[in-house]
């Protein structure tokens, strides 16, 4: 059988996500995200196009880099006004069936302990469609109000990551056997004490105890997403990531993203189809390619100077309003994210100015691959890129809200599953199950995770 082309819907329970400027157009509904209607609707319309899940992302502070303030982002919409990803998620278990989610949640900020038991209660309520995108932030802004007077270092944010993890594959995988709770109402014992375990995690970042609070659920571990693609993020994303989210803009830089991580992952005893890949993607469908044309020129018209710039300066710390519009951008390992500014700069097929680089973030889509062209076109080019780059999928964001979505199910799925590319329904079973197949609910043998469990 044709590889299969996996596809998350890419969110955030936001005003607006990266379609800068979009907000405005008369189609979306965007506006409604406080509503849990629209998040019931958007379930129920992903459910119907087959999409593996909604992938939610989230940030704990604005965007305040750009010209030193958070104005420009608050004018636009970047990413705030932005309510918790987490709630929302049990109501739109409860409207589908089949439908998988993951949550953002950075490892930086929560606690090990309540996190944890949060995503236990998830994977219960959802009966195994949980997944969770670790990963360590990048606003200085959401230090602050985390009581630290600065962003912790780059590199030592994943250390602190790493230890998260061992703590929660303590939690989730050691604590609790699968026969501690009995409901023995003969014997009076709903919980056999001898079957819950202290882990007695003592390290350098933090002191839990145990046990854990929450019984096993279905998949014990959430299925781990990950995001950030800098040298430390990859080695972090081969020792523990089952997914991995990572943003595209050419067919060489991404195959030497996968190639990379899936190589280092080997080295962690894990196989390399272990981990799949999915990219970030943005599509503008018309019944015709010279319609599809027209929208993207209308979506154009709508498009912000500022707010782009904003993210901009978010994601790298770069603040684009100081340079000078020819002056060469160059790679620094700042505290932010490294794999946005690598982009612009050392992963650049040719030097960028500080001009181009504005010209570059504000095309519709920002820092997403685009696909334009007919249900045909984009199909033909979908599947390109995952020929020439092996990942497996797509974190499809959504430029006109939910419209850009409806246009993929309607027209472009169909064309996918004509060709064998596209499932004609679900794979029974957990998240874990429908991406690695029947009977895998659990994480894999040779994931790290498993040598925490009770033996
Ligand atoms: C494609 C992509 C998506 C990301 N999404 C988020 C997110 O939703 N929330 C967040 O706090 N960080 C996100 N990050 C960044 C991570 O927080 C990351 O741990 C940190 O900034 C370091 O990233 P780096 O390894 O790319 O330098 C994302 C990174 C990438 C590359």
């Amino acid at each position: 059988m044709a590889k299969q082309i996996r596809l998350n819907a890419f969110d955030v329970n936001a005003a607006m996500h990266n379609s800068h400027g979009l907000w405005k157009h008369p189609e979306s509904e965007r506006y409604r995200y406080k509503d849990l209607k629209y998040w019931v609707e958007m379930a129920q319309l992903l459910e119907r196009g087959l999409f593996d899940a909604l992938f939610l992302a989230d940030v704990y502070g604005f965007y305040d880099i750009y010209r030193g303030s958070r104005d420009a982002a608050l004018r636009d919409a970047i990413q705030a006004p932005i309510n918790d990803p987490s709630l929302i998620i049990p109501t739109m278990a409860y409207a589908t069936k089949h439908l998988s989610f993951a949550v953002t949640v950075p490892t930086t900020y929560e606690q090990p302990y309540a996190h944890a038991r949060r995503m236990t209660t998830l994977d219960h309520l959802t009966n195994g469609r949980i997944g969770w995108n670790v990963v360590t932030s990048f606003l200085p802004s959401a230090a602050r109000n985390f009581g630290l007077d600065k962003m912790i270092s780059h590199d030592e944010r994943y250390d602190i990551a790493d230890e998260y993890l061992e703590v929660v594959y303590k939690l989730w995988e050691g604590s609790w056997e699968d026969e501690a709770v009995i409901r023995d109402a003969v014997r009076g014992i709903y919980t056999d004490p001898s079957k819950v375990h202290e882990i007695h995690h003592e390290g350098k970042h933090y002191r839990v105890p145990g046990p854990h609070l929450s019984e096993p659920s279905p998949q014990r571990t959430p299925v781990l997403y990950q995001a950030g693609a800098s040298p430390r993020g990859r080695a972090f994303a081969a020792k523990h990531a089952e997914c991995v989210f990572i943003d595209g803009h050419s067919y060489e830089s991404m195959k030497f993203y996968v190639d990379d991580i899936r190589a280092q992952a080997v080295a962690y005893g894990r196989h390399p189809d272990d981990i799949k890949v999915f990219m970030a993607l943005s599509t503008i469908v018309g019944t015709t390619a010279k319609e599809a044309e027209e929208k993207l020129r209308e979506l154009t018209s709508l498009s912000s100077e500022e707010g782009p710039q904003a993210i901009y300066g978010g994601y790298t710390g770069i603040d684009l309003s100081k340079g000078d519009p020819n002056q060469i951008l160059t790679f620094q390992a700042t505290d932010h994210g490294q794999t946005v500014l690598a982009r612009y700069t050392k992963m650049s097929p040719k030097e960028m100015t500080y001009g181009e680089v504005i010209e570059s973030v504000k095309k519709i889509g920002g820092r997403a691959v685009v696909l334009t062209g007919s249900a045909e076109q984009v199909a033909d080019q979908m599947q390109t890129w995952m020929e020439k780059t092996g990942i497996d999928g797509f974190n499809l964001g959504h430029l006109v809200t939910p419209g850009s979505l409806k246009e993929v199910i309607d027209l472009v799925v169909p064309i996918l599953q004509e060709r064998g590319v596209y499932k004609r329904e679900y794979e029974q079973g957990t998240m874990r199950e429908k991406l690695f197949g029947a009977g895998q609910s659990r994480l894999s043998e040779r994931h790290p995770g498993a040598s925490y469990r009770y033996k």
